[in-house]
């Protein structure tokens, strides 16, 4: 057997444990007739109607010269960490808004939504003592999957908002026209906002003797903001104990630094070619757009074009499973995005809703675990709870959110395999988006600051609040 895994049909293989130990990423080898252009002879689902096709192509070539936003390297370093993560040894947060936007991009914006995100996973680390991974939705989540190809607003119909990468989400017709400009607009707001995570990760910002400064000024009075200085109080103690034990902090590269990697949904699969690159030192292709991609919940049809793309590239690749996913779909899933079995090489992203997380979920999990793939398993609380709200603004319910959690945890336990963690929308902006929580944001304040690009994300106290309880979970 591959990677001295257990065989499909032996016994060891049917009693799954919590932790387990299986072996560290090898290199990621694809099929060698594999080329970034394979996925177009499979039929495509979500693809841009583009227009003007010589522009189209204009755009690609440029695409194509650009240079790469990740390196392999840091893909490889990734898919050990998410092995961690499915050996039940880390726990990982991903996380980030629904749909990055051209008007809402700024140097504060993407340093709120860093501090939650570092909050959060402090939150998480101190609270249950197990590494967190970090993952944001990030420098690169433009192209959004939609389920019409138009909506009517008032009694004109017009062309979806399929993200800033394809179009403008202005309601009128011109907006809607798909422009393949847009795509090197979002590559080159997807590089410098990678620079800055890089300067604030790397450079002192995210140093744990910062982290009381991570605590946002409008969060800082809040119940959610004080239970998080408690925390950063116990850290900052702990730190001058070690400190006047004579433990040298100074060199530990973990206490000053902080790795945060990219993902985005590879929906627009010529975006994503344009992005795919050989690696010198492996000779492997991988999406350099971001260290990890993942395919979403319309698009993961086994023989389609995008599990097809995603088969020769060698970063992590997540797969969305909704309700109706069943356990053959999940099983021909790792047969064909990991048949090397590498640990960290698939994530499945559960997204049930709350109401079926606890049916819907453990046929998956057990027909997966009875396989034998090391699968890290991760729950999207957001997609299969949105609703519309009565004001007919799409909304979510943090008790929803908290419950499809608490009924992932809840699977997990009774199949004795591990909940590897949450992927969650969310900003740093105090936005009034999705309702409940521990500020209770009620109906009539959705329109306050309702922002989003796409669905409607937790504000950063929400988030805070999720991630404490969420930590509760781990730790029980
Ligand atoms: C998303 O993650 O933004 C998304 C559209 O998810 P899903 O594919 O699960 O609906
Ligand atoms: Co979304």
């Amino acid at each position: 057997m591959e990677q001295g895994l257990p065989d499909e049909t032996t016994p060891e293989a049917a009693a799954p444990a919590r932790t387990r130990d299986w072996h560290p990423a090898s290199d990621w080898h694809p099929a060698s007739d594999w080329h970034p252009t394979s996925w177009r002879t499979r039929p495509a689902a979500q693809q841009t109607p583009w227009p003007d096709l010589a522009a189209h192509a204009a755009v690609l070539e440029e695409l194509a010269r650009q240079p790469p936003l990740v390196f392999a390297g840091e893909a490889r370093r990734l898919t050990r960490a998410l092995g961690q993560v499915a050996a039940g040894k880390a726990f990982l947060l991903q996380a980030g808004d629904c749909a990055e936007s051209f008007d809402d991009f700024s140097a504060d914006g993407i340093r709120d939504k860093l501090k939650v995100i570092l909050q959060m996973a402090v939150v998480l680390t101190y609270g249950s003592g197990v590494p967190v991974v970090k993952v944001g939705r990030i420098a690169g989540q433009f192209a959004k999957p939609r389920s019409a190809a138009t909506e009517l607003v008032g009694d004109v119909e017009l062309p979806v908002f399929r993200g800033h990468i394809v179009n403008d989400d202005v309601p009128i017709a011109s907006a809607r026209v798909p422009d393949p400009s847009r795509m090197l607009r979002a590559y080159h707001q997807s590089a410098s906002t990678l620079n800055l995570l890089r300067a604030f990760t790397k450079g002192g910002f995210a140093d744990l003797s910062q982290v009381h400064s991570w605590n946002l000024e409008f969060l800082a009075t809040s119940a959610e903001g004080r239970r998080f200085e408690a925390i950063a109080e116990e850290i900052d103690r702990a730190l001058r104990f070690m400190n006047a034990c004579g433990v040298d902090l100074s060199t530990d590269s973990p206490i000053h630094q902080v790795d945060l990697f990219t993902s985005h949904e590879a929906l627009l699969l010529d975006y994503e070619e344009a992005l795919t690159r050989r690696d010198s030192l492996t000779g492997d292709w991988y999406d350099c757009s971001a260290h990890l991609v993942w395919i979403g919940e319309r698009t993961r049809q086994i023989d389609g074009a995008h599990v097809e793309f995603a088969t020769g590239i060698g970063n992590p690749v997540e797969v969305k499973l909704g309700p109706a996913a069943t356990p053959d779909e999940a099983i021909a899933l790792c047969q064909r995005l990991n048949p090397a079995r590498v640990p960290g090489r698939l994530t499945f992203v559960s997204r049930m809703g709350v109401d079926r997380v606890r049916t819907a979920l453990p046929p998956l999990v057990r027909a997966v675990s009875l396989a034998g793939h090391p699968v890290a398993w991760v729950c999207d609380p957001m997609h299969g709870n949105t609703f519309a709200s009565e004001s007919g603004r799409k909304t979510r319910h943090f008790d929803h959110v908290l419950g499809e959690i608490q009924g992932f945890f809840a699977v997990h336990q009774a199949e004795g395999t591990w909940p590897g963690g949450v992927h969650i929308e969310l900003t740093g902006d105090d936005v009034t988006e999705c309702l409940g929580g521990i500020g209770g944001i009620v109906e009539e304040q959705l329109p306050l600051r309702y922002t989003t690009a796409c669905d409607p994300r937790l504000n950063a106290r929400q988030s805070i609040d999720l991630a404490f309880r969420v930590a509760e979970l781990l730790r029980s």
